[in-house]
């Protein structure tokens, strides 16, 4: 669904995606300390409410599409949009993404991690471990005048070279007034391909990787994406511009 026309945004725009990113990383480093097993994925939702208001931002999940809760907490086999629950308790050897998307002053800042809770499987640490360095490669492949093809090339050879899968069905996306917008950043595909980057260009790139089947269902609920092996997935996420010289990462502390 095309929701509006590609944009690029202007220096005044640029400034408040700073800022919508910035609170975003500190969000999440506001939530990392509770990554513990015992506690549930609604205390977590629940203290990234509170924070935010406390910030005078609005979470952007609560009520998109229907979406009940404030973030998504997506556990082990859940590949994206898990729905926080008081029933759903962290143990040791999990492995949590959390993905928040505050809305600053009408700009949203759209970053994901995957966090251990104690100590991770060999397979679990390796997953996670690859899954950032997707993310990293991804980005060194945004500059002006590179395609979107680009960056997911950079992401499915490395995720496939150690022996993981790429997610299909879920996409990075332009974001800034407008959640979910043009272009999509696909996490796989062919260099020289896609749309061409030009700076003022603000989208995500946040590959989610699996251990095992790339496949997915999707649960009664409507919302949890799952591996369809239900074998363990990662995910990290940033937002980015496009700068007349790379890339800025906006989501950072
Ligand atoms: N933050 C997610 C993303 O990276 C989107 C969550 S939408 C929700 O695009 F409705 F599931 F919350
Ligand atoms: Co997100
Ligand atoms: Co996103």
């Amino acid at each position: 669904m095309r929701t509006e026309p590609l944009v690029l945004l202007s220096k005044r725009e640029l400034e408040k995606m700073r800022h919508a990113g910035r609170t975003a990383a500190e969000l999440l480093q506001h939530l990392e300390p509770m990554v513990k097993p015992g506690v549930s994925t609604l205390a977590i939702n629940d203290a990234a409410e509170r924070w935010t208001r406390s910030r005078g931002a609005k979470s952007a999940p609560l009520g998109y599409k229907g979406f009940p809760k404030s973030i998504c907490t997506s556990v082990n086999e859940v590949v994206c949009h898990g729905i926080p629950n008081a029933k759903q308790i962290l143990r040791q050897g999990d492995i949590i993404n959390i993905d928040v998307t505050p809305l600053v002053d009408g700009y949203h800042g759209d970053t994901s991690k995957t966090f251990f809770v104690g100590k991770p499987s060999p397979v679990a640490q390796k997953l996670v471990e690859v899954t950032e360095e997707c993310l990293r490669r991804g980005i060194a492949a945004v500059k002006p005048g590179a395609r979107t093809g680009d960056i997911g090339a950079a992401i499915q050879e490395y995720a496939e070279s150690q022996g993981f899968s790429v997610v299909r069905n879920f996409a990075g996306h332009g974001v800034h007034r407008v959640f979910h917008t043009e272009p999509e950043i696909l996490h796989f595909g062919k260099r020289g391909t896609g749309k061409k980057l030009r700076a003022g260009m603000v989208f995500t790139i946040e590959p989610m990787i699996n251990e095992g089947t790339w496949e997915v269902d999707i649960l009664d609920d409507g919302w949890t994406a799952v591996t369809q092996d239900r074998k363990l997935s990662a995910q990290f996420e940033h937002t980015l511009a496009v700068t007349d010289s790379g890339v800025e990462i906006l989501t950072l502390l």
